[in-house]
């Protein structure tokens, strides 16, 4: 897989040029969801090298990131006249990067595209690493393809605007990077200050997230081994976001991963010794940002059987990705039905549901 090139921008406006002037094509589109094309396409259409650009809108939020979206982006490709040599530009969060990434990497098997992420979720992991998708069948991102953007350019003036659910959410990914790579980010995350935002310190704490998930992308593009860290909280997280779906009481991605991470790093403590004060700490940093999801012993069932549509599972095996420590990362952990009981338990009592 190609790499793609990262930009922390300073000038948006130059970045965009640059990057733009890398990808020869005939065609330029924009794809856009319909609050984005509101609150952030103005901020790049004045742009003038942009004049000629087609814009392709889409529905917002999960519940459009769907096959009948897709089909429509392509059909507006097509009637826009884009050929093999046109180029996309997603603006916009992670369901307007994993489905216009997907979009363009199947259209005449494949154009370039650029990824302008404008959440904090989607700048330091939808946007990064080259995995686009839609969801199918009740499961988030089944479908998709590995294939990464020409270019990423990350531009933390965006943030400004984000409210404060979704800079969490983001947030909590970079929480999973700090656990995965060194106690001294670990720790700069939990003392950072999410109340009073100071965002040149945001933005330098996002680099550093970006430089994190790049590194293990580029080791394990494919996600063969290493890539697995980054699905720490995830398989827990992702059952959370399902039930939460199905129970119509849809959750941020993130705050879900917050919650996934609860179980998975007392999961580490029993099974491979991740230290008990560092489980304390992150546990209490989410229950005091993040508050609590409820459920009770009567979901654990359903909690369970989400859990087996995990990626990472092998036959039939539901696998975890572990912490010894911080930046300790075992994957491939399996827990059977009763040790994963244990933890829905343990995330019960210590959240307090
Ligand atoms: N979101 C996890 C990954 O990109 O591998």
């Amino acid at each position: 897989m190609s790499k793609q090139k990262v930009i922390i921008c300073q000038d948006l406006r130059k970045d965009l040029y640059s990057a733009i002037q890398e990808c020869p094509h005939d065609r330029l589109f924009i794809l856009v969801d319909e609050h984005i094309r509101e609150l952030c396409l103005p901020l790049i259409s004045g742009f003038g090298y942009l004049n000629d650009a087609n814009i392709i809108t889409i529905g917002a939020e999960d519940v459009h990131k769907n096959v009948e979206t897709l089909v429509h982006v392509w059909q507006s490709l097509g009637d826009g006249g884009a050929s093999r040599h046109s180029l996309m530009i997603n603006l916009g969060g992670g369901m307007v990067t994993d489905l216009g990434g997907f979009a363009a990497s199947t259209f005449k098997r494949g154009i370039k595209y650029i990824n302008i992420p404008t959440t904090l979720l989607a700048m330091v992991d939808a946007s990064v690493g080259g995995k686009t998708g839609i969801n199918f069948n009740g499961l988030k991102n089944e479908i998709g393809v590995f294939s990464p953007a020409e270019y990423v350019l990350i531009d933390t003036e965006f943030l400004k605007s984000l409210d404060t659910r979704n800079l969490l959410s983001g947030y909590a990914e970079m929480l999973k990077h700090g656990i995965i790579s060194t106690t001294g980010h670990w720790a700069e995350l939990l003392n950072f200050n999410m109340t009073n935002i100071d965002y040149k310190a945001l933005q330098a704490l996002v680099a550093k997230s970006v430089q994190i998930k790049e590194g293990i992308v580029a080791e394990d593009p494919f996600e063969k081994g290493i890539r697995k860290a980054l699905n720490l909280g995830h398989t827990a997280g992702h059952a959370f976001e399902s039930l939460a779906l199905e129970t119509n009481r849809p959750v941020f991605h993130g705050y879900a991963v917050a919650w996934g991470i609860v179980c998975e790093l007392y999961f580490s403590h029993l099974r491979t010794g991740f230290p008990k004060d560092k489980l304390r700490q992150t546990v209490q940093f989410i229950k005091d940002h993040y508050g609590i999801f409820t459920f009770d012993c009567k979901q654990y069932d359903r909690l369970y059987q989400f859990m087996t549509h995990d990626k990472k599972n092998n036959a039939g095996i539901i696998n975890f990705t572990l912490m010894g420590e911080i930046g300790d990362i075992r994957i491939n952990q399996s827990a059977n039905q009763e040790e994963i009981f244990e933890m829905l338990d343990f995330y019960r009592e210590t959240m307090g549901c």
